[in-house]
């Protein structure tokens, strides 16, 4: 038998794919088993009986293949149960309130409302000013947003657990 849960993300730096990880640690922790991969190599997501996917956030944007992900599955993730997460804000505190109420890109919200997700959050993310290029370390100061690693990993494994329980409640372990 294939695994029970997707775990699909999309990256620039890595700081998502380990998020993405983790995610994928405490589900086959709790006895689920999971396929942790990018978005633009996952095969046919009827294989799985439920997806959880996330996108580094780039300029309130999430990474094509995470968008071209939620586009070309909305049939399939509408029948599944679905957790959507960004890696995003840099800095201390709240992530929401660092991105000031953002929750998901505005281009991708009609899809998420057809999807109706379990649950849409935020992580804080990881800026790497040593890869990257000129340009982003340009607008990373612009923001004003903080270089540096700010991941919330308990929290991330706090909200993965919170999946791993409801996956159980819905039977399918
Ligand atoms: C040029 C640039 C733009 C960014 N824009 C945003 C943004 O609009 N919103 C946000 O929350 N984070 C933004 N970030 C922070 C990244 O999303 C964060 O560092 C993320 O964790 C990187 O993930 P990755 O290593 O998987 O690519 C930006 C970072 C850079 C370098």
């Amino acid at each position: 038998m294939g695994s029970q849960v997707l775990v699909a993300y999309a990256t620039k730096y890595g700081a998502t794919a380990e998020i993405a990880e983790r995610i994928g640690q405490v589900l086959r922790q709790a006895g689920l088993g999971v396929d942790v991969l990018p978005a633009e190599r996952v095969g046919d997501v009827r294989a799985y009986k439920a997806v959880v996917l996330g996108s580094a956030v780039y300029i309130g944007q999430w990474r094509k293949q995470a968008a071209a992900f939620l586009r070309a599955n909305e049939q399939a993730l509408a029948e599944r149960p679905v957790w959507l997460f960004s890696s995003g804000p840099t800095g201390e505190g709240d992530p929401v309130k660092l991105v000031q109420g953002w929750r998901l890109p505005t281009k991708l919200q009609p899809i998420a409302d057809r999807i109706r997700p379990r649950d849409i959050v935020v992580f804080q993310g990881s800026a790497n000013v040593q890869k990257m290029n000129f340009l982003e370390k340009w607008m990373l100061k612009n923001v004003k947003a903080p270089a540096g690693d700010f991941r919330d990993w308990d929290g991330i494994t706090a909200w993965a657990a919170a999946i791993a329980t409801a996956l159980k409640e819905a039977g399918l372990t």
